[in-house]
């Protein structure tokens, strides 16, 4: 595991950035495996920034995402596809049709479900660079605190604590999903590297946990540790409690 120390949130997005602007320096039709949420904005910001420069293009990248709430189309502000559109697709140079999503308004989810994995299966080689984020109980992806770790595209039950952390984006009084689709941990791990992106203080427990603590299902992100190729990319506050309890790791 390579750990990479920022001193804040504006240097993690510079250099996650810099790692996935190599990626697609050095292979331009990249498969890129992309996360939302808070964690990778200021990223996508960076990467934006360099294809506008003329430093990187998207051109011949495919991208395929990670998850989506159940009921949500892109058209919604809310869905994890409305986010993309806006902090990435809709302002780099990708070729729409090399743009993956899971549609969580399909009629059969089961049946999107095994389109996602049939469409992950097509990829000859995998991901290239999966970019993560983690949720505070530990989950990837919406891969939640199980019993074991599910392998591919799945339907999930989203625990209280991940729905009450959309709250903040939704009107008061509105109706939060509660499930959600989620690619499992196959292409996860196949992918040939995985950036782990964690920002701030309430991710700094369940950091250390996931990554020095027990591999469990029970705390999803610890079976990144069988990776041969994670690079944690963190700021100081997400890493306080690993500064505190392995300071030789960091310092
Ligand atoms: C979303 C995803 C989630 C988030 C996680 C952290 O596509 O994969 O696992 O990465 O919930 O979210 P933030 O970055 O908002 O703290």
């Amino acid at each position: 595991m390579n750990l990479i120390y920022c001193e804040d949130y504006a240097e993690l997005s510079r250099k996650a950035a810099s790692v996935v602007a190599s990626q697609l320096i050095l292979n331009p039709s990249s498969v890129l495996g992309l996360a939302t949420g808070n964690t990778p904005i200021g990223c996508y910001a960076q990467l934006v920034e360099a294809v506008l420069n003329g430093d990187i293009s998207f051109s011949e990248a495919r991208t395929f995402n990670l998850d989506e709430y159940v009921g949500a189309s892109r058209e919604d502000e809310q869905s994890f596809g409305h986010f993309m559109d806006t902090h990435l697709f809709s302002k780099v140079d990708l070729n729409p049709e090399n743009i993956n999503l899971l549609d969580g308004r399909a009629k059969d989810i089961g049946q999107e479900c095994l389109r996602y994995d049939e469409k992950l299966g097509f990829v000859q080689c995998g991901i290239d660079c999966q970019i993560l984020g983690v949720g505070r109980n530990g989950h990837i992806g919406f891969n939640e605190p199980d019993d074991h770790f599910p392998l591919n595209t799945h339907i999930v039950d989203l625990e209280e604590g991940t729905i009450e952390a959309q709250r903040a984006y939704y009107a008061p009084g509105a109706v939060i999903p509660t499930q959600g689709i989620t690619m499992g941990m196959r292409p996860i791990m196949g992918a040939k590297q995985v950036i782990l992106l964690a920002s701030g203080e309430s991710k700094a427990a369940i950091l250390e946990e996931a990554l020095f603590g027990l591999v469990k299902p029970e705390i999803p992100a610890s079976i990144l540790r069988f990776h041969g190729n994670l690079t944690v990319i963190a700021d100081r506050a997400a890493l306080s409690v690993i500064i505190e309890k392995h300071p030789s790791v960091v310092l």
